[in-house]
């Protein structure tokens, strides 16, 4: 390492911050957070390789990367298991050796199991849907990242992870340790060149999360559920991703970014006294 000014990466065109890069996107099908990035990715100039579980929203996201002329692939499997980990690396690596950008975005809050009511079972099945993987997914692609020079790995996981969520405390930890894994990767790879961020989401319209059905008739509210006044979607955290991505960030590592439209600065959650717990969208002020 140097104190040379010249070692901020130069930039030759910021219409395609990611060009000549191999991306792997988790859970990249369509229409939800991952389908946006590796859409917005593969715009950039990224070679995009998907795992995705559900073969339809995966070919959705590969046939909108390549009719918009971009290069993308998808890779069928379940990233919760040691063999479709070991399928996504020998899949990617036979075809690239190494790879650039890692964005680990599977994640869920279902079935929502209230705390009181959980138990090993469902304890096991949130770690493995949104824990888990990152481990397995990340140690199966890190030394290829090293070995090809640096790269940037980026985990999508939630503001529940960030602020108490009274709801589900046990889907929150483990987005929490997410959060803690990526500051920790961070400090401890970054002279080797690896960067790692995450980010927070919050209130983005998404086939998991779907925001507006039963709440249509609620809009002008959401002044009083998001500080920014409006709901979020999928190409919102997508651009937060290519820059914790792209050389733009490249000072950039170990820090996790709410992009929840300002809940997390705002507070959230509301105890409603009609209901008798918490909501983040009650239909009254
Ligand atoms: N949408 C929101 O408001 C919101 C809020 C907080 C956190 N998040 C987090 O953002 C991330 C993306 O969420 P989303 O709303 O886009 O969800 P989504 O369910 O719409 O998309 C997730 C994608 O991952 C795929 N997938 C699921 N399990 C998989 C597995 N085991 N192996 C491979 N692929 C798998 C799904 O088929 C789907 O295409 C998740 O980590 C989620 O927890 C989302």
């Amino acid at each position: 390492m140097t104190t040379d000014p010249s070692d901020v990466p130069p930039i030759d065109d910021w219409n395609r911050l990611l060009e000549g890069k191999v991306a792997v996107v988790t859970g990249g099908g369509a229409d939800g957070i991952g389908g946006a990035i590796a859409e917005l990715f593969a715009a950039h100039g990224a070679v995009v390789e998907i795992a995705e579980i559900d073969a339809d929203r995966a070919a959705a996201t590969v046939d909108a990367i390549t009719a918009a002329g971009g290069s993308g692939r998808a890779h069928l499997v379940d990233v919760r298991t040691e063999e479709g980990v070991a399928e996504l690396r020998s899949g990617v690596l036979d075809e690239h050796g190494g790879i650039d950008v890692l964005v680990n975005n599977v994640g869920d809050y279902r079935p929502l199991v209230r705390f009181a009511d959980s138990g090993p079972e469902s304890w096991e099945a949130m770690y493995r849907i949104n824990l888990w993987h990152l481990f397995a997914v990340t140690q199966a692609f890190l030394d290829p990242m090293i070995e090809r020079g640096g790269g940037s790995i980026v985990n999508v996981h939630s503001v529940e992870g960030m602020r108490g969520f009274p709801g589900e405390p046990v889907y929150a930890s483990m987005k929490a340790a997410a959060a803690h894994f990526t500051t920790s990767l961070a400090a401890g790879y970054g002279r080797k060149g690896i960067r790692a961020n995450g980010i927070g989401v919050d209130l983005t319209q998404t086939p998991q999360v779907d925001y507006v059905t039963g709440y249509e008739d609620h809009a002008e509210m959401w002044e009083a559920w998001a500080p920014v006044g409006r709901l979020g979607w999928p190409a919102d955290q997508a651009r937060v991703a290519l820059f914790l991505a792209s050389d733009m960030s490249a000072y950039v590592t170990g820090h996790n970014v709410p992009v929840d439209g300002g809940t997390k600065a705002g507070g959230g959650w509301f105890f409603s006294p009609g209901a008798k717990r918490f909501v983040n969208r009650p239909k009254t002020l």
